[in-house]
C-alpha cells in the first residue's frame, strides 16, 4: 500500500521504517527539515537500537522516502498517518495543536480513496473532531479519520512494533477498517490479535493500558518501600507477586519513578479525561503526585547519605529516563540532579547515549565519557539508569577512584553482598542492607 506519515519523530520513523520493511511504499514527512536532512543522509536524530539500520535498508530499496513539504506528493496515497507530538498542557490535558495543524495541512492534499489514521496518543473524541475539522476544510463527507494508537517503547521500538501483542484498529465507518486490516496483514496471518472497534474505544485503550503499566510501576515502588521498613526483599516480593499469571512479571521493578514522554504525560491526560467526564480516576491522580515525590524523596536521601553536602562530589551514572535510549524527557536525573546542586553539591555524569541531550538540559553538570573517570573522588555514586554496562561496572576501579565509600543504586542492579565486597556503603530500594 502507499502510506505517508506525518511526523518522523520516534513513533513516525520507526512506524514508516517498519511498514517500509513490510512491503509498503512509505513516505515520512516532518516540519523539521534539518530533521529529514539527516536522516537522508543517515544519520538519525534520535538513538534507538536496529532503527538506523532499518532505514537505510528501506531507503536503498526505494520503499522508504523523506520529505519536509506536504503537497501533491501524499494525493496517490491510501493511509495518511499522524504520528505527531501530543504535549501535556498546563492543565494536564494534552495539546491538540500539533494534531490539528498535521490535519489542515494535510486536508487540501487528500485523494478520494484516502483516510487519515491518527498514530499520536489523543484524547477521546480526537478523531471524531478531526474528521469534523477535514470535512469542513474539503466539504467531502466521505474523508473518514481513523485511530490506531501505537504501544512500543523507546529502546526497543523496532522489535515492539514488529513483534506487537496487539494492534488495535479504530474505525467509526468500514472503509477506513478495511484499509488498516490490509495493511496490517502480514501480522494477522501471524497470529496477532488485531483489535476492531471504535475510535474512542481505541483512544481509550491507549490512555488505559499506559495509566495501568503506570499504576504497576508505582505500586511496586511504594511495596519497595514497605519492604525497606519490613526489611524485606522487594525483587523476591515482585518475582513471587509476577509468577501469578494474572500479574505477570513486567513493570514491577521498582526505581527512582517512571519518567519519559509518555508516562507522565499520558496520566496526566487520562486523569483530564477522567475530570472532563465527571469520572475522577483517583487512582490515576493519586499516582501522579506519588511519582513527582518519588523523585524528590529520592533526591534527599542522597544528601542524607552525603550528610554534609555543600561541598560534596556525587556522580551520577545514567541520565536517560530509561537504558537503551538517548531521550531526557521526565527523565529521574532532571528532578534529582537540580536538587543536589542547589543543596552545594558538585555533580559529575556519565551516559552512554544521552549526554548531548542531558548536557543541555543539566548545564550545570560536568560530563565525562568514562564511568571511572566522572567517579573521581567522589563521595558518592548514584545509579539512575539500568544501562547493562553499569550492571558489569569494575567495582574495585570504582572504590579506588573514589573519596567517598556511597553506592547508591536506584535502579537494583547490584548485589550488597559485592558491592561491600569491596569496602563500598551500598544503598540500593526495597531491599535488606
Ligand atoms: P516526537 O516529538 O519524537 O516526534 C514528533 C515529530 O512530529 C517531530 O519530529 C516534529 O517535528 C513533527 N511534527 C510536528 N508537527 C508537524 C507537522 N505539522 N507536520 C509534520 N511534522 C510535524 O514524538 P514521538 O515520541 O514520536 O510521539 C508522537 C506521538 O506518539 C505522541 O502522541 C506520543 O504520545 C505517541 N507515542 C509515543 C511513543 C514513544 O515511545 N515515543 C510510543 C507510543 C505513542
Ligand atoms: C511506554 C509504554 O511501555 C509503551 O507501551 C507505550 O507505547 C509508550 O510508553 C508510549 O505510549 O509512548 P516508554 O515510555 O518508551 O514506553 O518506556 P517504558 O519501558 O514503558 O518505561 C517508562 C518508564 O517507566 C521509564 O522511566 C522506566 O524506567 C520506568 N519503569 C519501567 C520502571 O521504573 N519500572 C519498570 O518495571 C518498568
Amino acid at each position: 500500500m502507499k502510506v505517508v506519515i506525518i511526523g518522523a519523530g520516534y513513533v513516525g520513523l520507526t512506524t514508516g521504517a517498519c511498514l517500509a520493511e513490510l512491503g509498503h511504499h512509505v513516505l515520512c514527512i516532518d516540519i523539521d527539515e534539518a530533521r529529514i536532512a539527516a536522516i537522508k543522509s543517515r544519520k538519525l536524530p534520535v538513538y534507538e537500537p536496529d532503527l538506523e539500520n532499518l532505514v537505510a535498508r528501506n531507503l536503498d530499496c526505494n520503499r522508504l522516502a523523506f520529505s519536509h513539504a506536504i503537497g501533491s506528493n501524499i494525493s496517490d496515497a491510501e493511509l495518511v498517518f499522524l504520528a505527531v507530538g501530543t504535549p501535556s498542557r498546563a492543565d494536564g490535558d494534552i495539546d491538540l495543536s500539533y494534531v490539528e495543524t498535521a490535519a489542515r495541512n494535510v486536508a487540501p492534499h487528500l485523494g478520494e480513496q484516502a483516510a487519515v489514521v491518527i498514530k499520536s496518543t489523543v484524547t477521546a473524541g480526537t478523531a471524531k473532531y478531526i474528521r469534523d475539522l477535514i470535512v469542513r476544510i474539503r466539504g467531502d463527507r466521505a474523508i473518514d479519520v481513523a485511530s490506531n494508537p501505537e504501544f512500543l517503547r523507546e529502546g526497543s521500538a523496532v522489535r515492539d512494533f514488529m513483534k506487537p501483542d496487539r494492534i488495535v484498529i479504530g474505525a467509526d465507518r468500514n472503509a477506513s477498517q478495511v484499509k488498516l486490516v490490509e495493511l496490517y496483514a502480514a501480522f494477522e496471518r501471524r497470529g496477532v490479535p488485531v483489535l476492531k472497534t471504535t475510535t474512542i474505544n481505541a483512544e481509550l485503550i491507549k490512555y488505559a493500558a499506559n495509566a495501568f503499566l503506570a499504576l504497576k510501576i508505582g505500586f511496586i515502588n511504594q511495596v519497595a518501600d514497605l519492604c525497606e521498613g519490613a526489611e524485606a526483599d522487594v525483587v523476591a516480593v515482585s518475582e513471587g507477586m509476577g509468577l501469578d499469571s494474572r500479574i505477570g512479571r513486567a513493570f514491577l521493578s521498582p526505581g527512582p519513578g517512571y519518567g519519559g514522554s509518555c508516562f507522565p504525560k499520558d496520566t496526566r491526560a487520562f486523569a483530564a479525561i477522567g475530570r472532563r467526564y465527571g469520572q475522577p480516576q483517583s487512582l490515576v491522580e493519586t499516582l501522579i503526585g506519588d511519582n513527582e515525590l518519588r523523585k524528590t524523596n529520592l533526591a534527599d536521601r542522597i544528601l542524607e547519605e552525603l550528610g554534609n553536602p555543600e561541598g560534596g562530589r556525587v556522580t551520577i551514572l545514567g541520565t536517560a529516563f530509561k537504558a537503551n535510549t538517548d531521550d531526557m524527557r521526565e527523565a529521574a536525573a532532571l528532578a534529582i540532579v537540580p536538587k543536589l546542586i542547589e543543596a552545594g553539591v558538585e555533580v559529575r555524569a556519565h551516559d552512554p547515549k544521552a549526554r548531548f541531550q542531558a548536557s543541555r538540559l543539566l548545564p550545570d553538570v560536568l560530563w565525562y565519557d568514562c564511568p571511572y573517570e566522572a567517579s573521581d573522588a567522589s563521595d558518592a555514586i548514584v545509579i539512575l539508569t539500568e544501562w547493562e554496562d553499569y550492571r558489569r561496572l569494575d567495582l574495585s576501579r570504582l572504590a579506588g577512584a573514589m573519596r567517598g565509600d556511597c553506592l547508591i543504586d536506584y535502579r537494583n542492579l547490584l548485589t550488597s553482598d559485592d558491592v561491600v565486597a569491596h569496602g563500598l556503603h551500598y544503598v540500593s530500594i526495597g531491599r535488606p542492607k
